[in-house]
């Protein structure tokens, strides 16, 4: 079992927040590059179709300014392909994407979609890409990406996320079981969706998974490691700005 558990960081939760105002912060390349420079492994971001967080200008300086490797999730549609062999991301994950969704629900089809898949996965591999598709942990999906020729499966934890007692336990076993058809398979494999500090340790746990890719729980738990300070800073640029103020008056 290899010591080390790859970590990517999710960076696309920067970016809502940015663009939930319109302006230019807080800058998602920031966050990526403080994700680094904190042990992340990587920098995962996902262009959607609807660009409602991550937008092109982000993937374009990620994907040159940040020292880590760059995972691009993607929906497989010739914009995104055309999108992705233009900034040559160390990893292409393949994702569904549904406009209405709030987050990506479920995995990918790949066993009923090789038809749509196999041209895909079969540029961003010309391209030297390293394609990942993400999957339920169900040995169909994972033949399939055998049968793609893709190198890497994602297993989708959402489900196991949002469960709780014995369901949770039956879906970290399908997730157990599905790592390790996987890597019988010859498939390297990661996991993701849904990890917060409660319900990673599991899934960290599983000798196969060589790669946790994490997002909305840290980007949401970092308002809690830093508002504190950040309020203090602004109550002290208030106060030193009043007393220059009145320094000032009344020299
Ligand atoms: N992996 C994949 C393929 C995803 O689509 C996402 C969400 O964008 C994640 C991991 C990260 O999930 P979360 O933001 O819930 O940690």
């Amino acid at each position: 079992m290899a010591k080390y558990q790859r970590l990517g960081v999710n960076i696309d939760h920067v970016a809502t927040i940015r663009n939930a105002r319109g302006g230019l912060y807080p800058d998602p390349v920031r966050a990526a590059k403080m994700a680094v420079a904190a042990g992340a492994d990587g920098i995962t971001a996902h262009l959607r179709e609807d660009r409602r967080h991550i937008r092109d200008e982000d993937i374009h300086a990620l994907s040159r300014e940040i020292s880590q490797p760059l995972n691009l999730e993607m929906a497989a549609t010739d914009e995104m392909l055309t999108i992705a062999l233009r900034h040559s991301p160390h990893a292409a994950c393949i994702v569904p994407e549904k406009r209405e969704e709030r987050t990506t629900e479920g995995g990918l089809d790949a066993a009923g979609g090789l038809k749509q898949l196999t041209p895909v996965v079969e540029r961003l591999r010309a391209a030297d890409i390293r394609v990942s598709l993400f999957v339920e942990a169900d040995p169909r999906q994972l033949d399939a990406a055998v049968t793609l020729g893709a190198p890497v499966v994602e297993l989708h934890t959402g489900r196991y996320a949002e469960l709780v007692g014995q369901a949770q336990q039956d879906e970290l076993d399908r997730i157990i079981d599905g790592a390790a058809y996987a890597a019988q398979i010859g498939l390297e494999c990661h996991a993701g969706h849904g990890l917060t500090f409660d319900n990673v340790g599991p899934i960290a746990a599983i000798e196969s998974v060589a790669e946790l890719n994490i997002g909305h729980f840290l980007i949401g738990e970092a308002i809690f490691g830093g508002l504190d300070s950040m309020i203090k800073r602004m109550r002290a640029l208030m106060d030193n700005a009043r007393a220059n103020a009145l320094g000032a008056r009344s020299a």
